[in-house]
């Protein structure tokens, strides 16, 4: 593979920048060329962010798992697409190479197809970190099915929300998945979440863990034997070849749910030809890979990171793509650069969440382990600290390697901001400069566009670029509302930002009531939901507040008048409803029991004062006069754990 449209130098970048603002379909076309098309566009783009309706080459006709796969059979088919390391260090590794990856996802599409999956059918996934997750993920974009990947963290209740919310007609899962010292039983957790569903026709359960699972007749199936079947129907046909499905640019290649505002999760939609140049433009150039280098990004495929960053775009770019089941602490605090070792890893990206974890070890677990090979190293999820920044540089990078910090979102398909390694300058805590296509533009409270540097304001992109989400998943108008109304004529991301003397970006959080805890996105409402599903709560509020490791902990007041329990007793069974309605990851790291919150007289919980008491600052809580009740507010001060 070579990559044309890598940009090389600081002035190729401002090149390229240009010309993909004052002629951005020029640009885009060119790109475009590098990549298999059964059909080319008629119309590069066309769009409008009223409805908003965004179509990027329009009518175009390809399947991304050709891309992904096929186009590199012939030269490198027999170079490793995925190395698998397992949780378990003693346990064997697994490398996947272009032949190997094309003949199972053939398999597998043949399994959906055998089961009745079409074109357009939705298709959930809910497995631990096993290349088989790449296989199902990939064999649905062959079929042209959409897939709907969970985190293994979500509940029964969550996964039945988002079943129902999908229609999901089938599922992928594991008997279980290992993660550090746990193993968590996934396919019961989906029998739970399939009581009461009137969707899903068939669950495909592959083994992992040999732990007991229920298998309903006529609804489940082991992956074991659909897959032998498989292999044999297509041998019988004299090929393992499946032929992909010739998809639209603009069939929705999959729906990935995320938090927002309100209670209920939304379903991002993408499309396929627009994702896919986009994932892959931006891994090339963020990371500025070469063609025969390793790369791990050690997050999960249930991420939108592990969509864009460990499956399509490495893939699609013909890169070695590392996939790592366990955890960064287990069995030590020196996983990672075990592995980095084990691998001669050259590219390593992960998050602020996870090197402040390790950064909390020390250096020990570096002692012996050589990172000699590392090139490029990368942050995504949320802002890097400077502690946390100089650490990765000093400690992982030994100052040899660009940090690329890179900002980008579920909506946004792929990086949007960032410095590209060694080519663009790093700036410790900035995401610094927009990649080509990508035209920010930072709003004051008035709604006005503010021009020039040295200003901070509500991040906002005002032209589309090829990954932007399309739409949310059966409900359009949600999309519009949450995206593209606050400011007319603009996509809102919901951060905050500042710009400075030089044009650099630096994302100073969101603006609005989402957490980011450990890099994962979680609604302040749907955390307030949950908690007060438990029988003895009357009301609750939540905020964030900073949390050394985490970035953001979740700190909540519940008014509560159950019976039952001391309160540490109270605070267990708390936890136990958040984790049963959306999952261990939304777990509050403090609960505070109170007897009132300070609302206003129209009956708004006014939550700038919950913050700043989450926070410690007990002081300058700003204007209270306008409470119903002041007093309160002492008396959560006074309790503040
Ligand atoms: O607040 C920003 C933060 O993560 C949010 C997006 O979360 P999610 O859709 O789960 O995607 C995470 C992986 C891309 C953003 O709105 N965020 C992401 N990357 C950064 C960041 N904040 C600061 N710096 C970053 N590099």
């Amino acid at each position: 593979m070579s990559y044309p449209y890598q940009i090389k130098s600081a002035d190729e970048y401002k090149a390229a920048y240009k010309k993909s603002v004052d002629n951005p379909e020029e640009f885009w076309a060119e790109i475009a060329e590098n990549f298999l098309w059964r059909k080319k566009w008629d119309k590069v783009l066309e769009w409008n962010f009223k409805e908003p309706k965004i179509e990027w080459f329009k009518n175009a006709k390809l399947n991304i798992t050709e891309n992904c796969i096929d186009r590199h059979l012939k030269e490198h088919g027999d170079e490793p697409a995925i190395i698998w390391e397992p949780n378990n260090p003693e346990e064997r590794t697994r490398t996947v190479t272009y032949k190997r990856l094309h003949k199972r996802v053939c398999q597998f599409a043949q399994v959906l197809k055998n089961n009745g999956v079409k074109k357009g059918d939705r298709v959930c996934i809910y497995m631990g970190m096993v290349p088989e997750l790449a296989y199902a993920v990939l064999g649905c974009a062959r079929i042209g099915a959409i897939h709907s990947v969970i985190f293994g963290g979500f509940s029964a209740q969550s996964i039945a929300d988002r079943l129902e919310d999908a229609k999901a007609e089938y599922i992928v899962t594991c008997d279980g998945a290992y993660r550090g010292g746990k193993d968590i039983p996934l396919k019961s957790i989906i029998d739970d979440a399939l009581i009461g569903n009137k969707t899903v026709k068939k669950v495909i359960v592959y083994t992992r863990t040999r732990t007991a699972v229920s298998m309903l007749k006529g609804r489940d199936i082991w992956w074991e034997d659909e897959m032998d079947f498989a292999e044999t129907q297509l041998e019988k046909n004299g090929s393992i070849d499946f032929p992909a499905e010739e998809m639209d640019a603009e069939d929705p290649l999959f729906i990935l749910y995320t938090s927002g505002s309100t209670g209920k999760p939304k379903g991002v939609v993408h499309t396929i030809a627009g994702y896919m140049v986009w994932t892959t433009y931006t891994f090339v150039n963020v990371f500025q890979y070469q063609p025969g280098q390793v790369y791990f990004c050690t997050a999960d495929i249930g991420w939108i990171t592990g969509h864009s960053y460990i499956v399509y775009g490495p893939l699609c770019a013909g890169a070695t793509s590392m996939m790592f089941e366990g955890v960064p602490t287990w069995p030590d605090a020196g996983r990672f650069w075990d592995i980095t070792d084990k691998y001669k890893v050259n590219i390593l990206y992960t998050a602020p969440t996870a090197i402040r974890s390790l950064m909390s070890y020390g250096t020990a677990p570096l002692q012996n382990k050589d990172l000699s090979s590392l090139k490029v190293l990368g942050t995504v999820g949320e802002p890097i600290n400077e502690e946390a920044w100089h650490w990765y540089d000093e400690n992982i990078g030994k100052k040899k390697c660009p940090i690329v910090d890179t900002w980008w979102q579920t909506e946004t398909a792929g990086i949007l901001i960032s410095n590209l390694a060694g080519v663009t300058p790093a700036k410790p805590t900035f995401a610094t400069l927009p990649l080509p296509g990508v035209q920010p533009a930072l709003m004051d409270e008035k709604g006005n566009e503010l021009e020039g540097n040295n200003v901070s304001g509500n991040l906002c992109i005002k032209f589309p670029w090829p990954g932007i989400l399309r739409t949310t998943y059966g409900d359009h108008e949600r999309c519009k509302q949450t995206y593209f109304s606050s400011y007319e004529n603009y996509y809102f991301t919901g951060d905050g930002c500042l710009r400075d003397a030089e044009g650099n970006y630096r994302i100073t959080g969101r603006v609005d009531d989402v957490l980011n805890v450990s890099g994962h996105r979680i609604g302040t409402a749907e955390v307030e939901n949950a908690i007060n599903m438990h029988a003895g709560v009357v009301e609750s509020a939540v905020v964030g507040f900073p949390h050394d490791i985490k970035g953001q902990g979740i700190y909540a007041y519940v008014i509560f008048n159950g019976k039952h329990g001391d309160e540490e007793q109270r605070r267990q069974d708390i936890l136990q409803t958040v984790s049963r309605i959306i999952g261990p990851i939304a777990k509050p790291d403090k609960i505070q029991f109170v007897n009132g919150l300070p609302k206003t007289r129209s009956g708004k919980i006014m939550r700038r004062i919950l913050r700043k008491i989450a926070e410690g600052e007990m002081q300058n809580l700003g204007d209270t006069t306008t409470l119903l009740d002041p007093g309160v507010v002492e008396e959560i001060k006074s309790g503040k754990l």
